[in-house]
C-alpha cells in the first residue's frame, strides 16, 4: 500500500458505520490501518460487523458506540469514549441515514411534518455531529470531515425511471442532500483556519436488487452503463481520508459512473 494513501494510526469515526455503505467503509478503513469507531443506532448490526472484521483482521482496533446522531448527549458520549480509547479524532465520516416511518412517499403525499422531521434527523444530525466533532478537532488543530451526500444533492430526479415501480426519489432527500453539499462548503471555509478539511462524496445509486425496469432505465442514463457497487465508493473515502488529498477542501466528489456529466 502506498504511504500516500495509508490510514495507518488514524482514528476514523463513522456514523451509520454498520449500514450498507458504512460497513464497507469500516472494513476498508481497518484494512488500510485505521482505528474505527462505529457510531450506530443498530447495536446487533454493529456487533456482528465487528465480529466479522475481527475474524479477518485479528488486530483490528474497532470500537462501537451506540448513538443517535440527533441527540447531543449521545454524541458527547461518542466523543468521551473515543478520546478515552484512542486519544484523538482524525476523520469523521458522516454517513448515517436517519429516516422516519413515512420516508420515501411520493411528493404529493409528503406532509409538512414528515418533510421537516426527515430534514431535522438527517441534515440536522449531520450538522450536530459536525459541530460537536469540530470542537474536538479545533483543540487538536487538525481534522478531516467527509460527508456522504448523493447525486440528488445536485441533480433533479428523472421520474421516468421509477414508472411502474413502488420507488420514487423523495423530495426530502433532495432537500437533505442539497443541504449537505452546501454545509460541506460552509464548514470547509469555517474550519480551514483550524487545520480542518471538509469534503463530500456524492455516490450514484447502489445496486441492491431494485426492480428490473428501474435498473434498466437507470443504467441507460449512466455513461459507464451500470449502477454503483459499495466497493466503487470506498476509493473516494480512502483518498479523502488520507494525506493524498491534503490540499483538497470544500469539494464534492461525484462517484456516479458519469451520470452527472450530461
Ligand atoms: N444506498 C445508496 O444507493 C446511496 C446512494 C447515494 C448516497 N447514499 C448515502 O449513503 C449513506 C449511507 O446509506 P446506506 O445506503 O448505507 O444506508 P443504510 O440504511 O444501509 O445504513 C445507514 C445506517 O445508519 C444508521 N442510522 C440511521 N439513523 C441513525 C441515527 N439517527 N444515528 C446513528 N445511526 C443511524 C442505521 O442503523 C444504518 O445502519 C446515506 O447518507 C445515504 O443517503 C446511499
Amino acid at each position: 500500500m502506498s504511504a500516500l494513501f495509508s490510514l495507518q494510526g488514524k482514528t476514523i469515526v463513522i456514523t451509520g458505520g454498520a449500514g450498507l455503505l458504512g460497513s464497507e467503509f469500516t472494513r476498508v478503513c481497518i484494512q488500510h490501518g485505521a482505528r474505527v469507531v462505529i457510531v450506530e443506532l443498530h447495536e446487533e448490526k454493529a456487533k456482528s460487523l465487528i465480529a466479522s472484521v475481527r475474524k479477518e483482521i485479528k488486530t483490528a482496533e474497532i470500537l462501537f458506540v451506540k448513538c443517535d446522531i440527533t441527540k447531543e448527549k449521545d454524541i458527547q458520549n461518542v466523543l468521551i469514549k473515543t478520546i478515552r480509547e484512542y486519544k484523538n479524532i482524525d476523520v469523521l465520516i458522516n454517513n448515517a441515514y436517519p429516516r422516519n416511518a413515512h420516508y420515501g412517499r411520493n411528493m404529493e403525499d409528503v406532509t409538512y411534518e414528515d418533510f421537516c422531521n426527515n430534514l431535522n434527523m438527517h441534515a440536522g444530525g449531520y450538522f450536530l455531529m459536525t459541530k460537536k466533532v469540530i470542537e474536538v478537532m479545533r483543540k487538536q488543530k487538525k481534522g478531516n470531515i467527509i460527508n456522504i451526500a448523493s447525486i440528488y444533492g445536485i441533480l433533479g430526479p428523472d421520474f421516468r425511471i421509477y414508472k411502474n415501480t413502488p420507488m420514487t426519489m423523495p423530495i426530502e432527500y433532495a432537500a437533505i442532500k442539497g443541504a449537505i453539499v452546501n454545509m460541506t462548503k460552509y464548514f470547509s471555509t469555517y474550519a480551514a483556519s483550524y487545520g480542518i478539511r471538509v469534503n463530500s462524496i456524492s455516490p450514484g445509486g447502489i445496486f441492491t436488487d431494485q426492480p428490473a425496469s428501474f435498473v434498466k432505465k437507470y443504467c441507460e442514463r449512466v455513461p459507464l452503463g451500470r449502477m454503483a457497487k459499495t466497493k466503487d465508493i470506498v476509493g473516494g473515502v480512502i483518498y479523502l481520508a488520507s494525506d493524498a488529498s491534503s490540499y483538497i477542501t470544500g469539494q464534492n466528489l461525484m462517484i456516479d459512473g458519469g451520470l452527472s456529466v450530461w
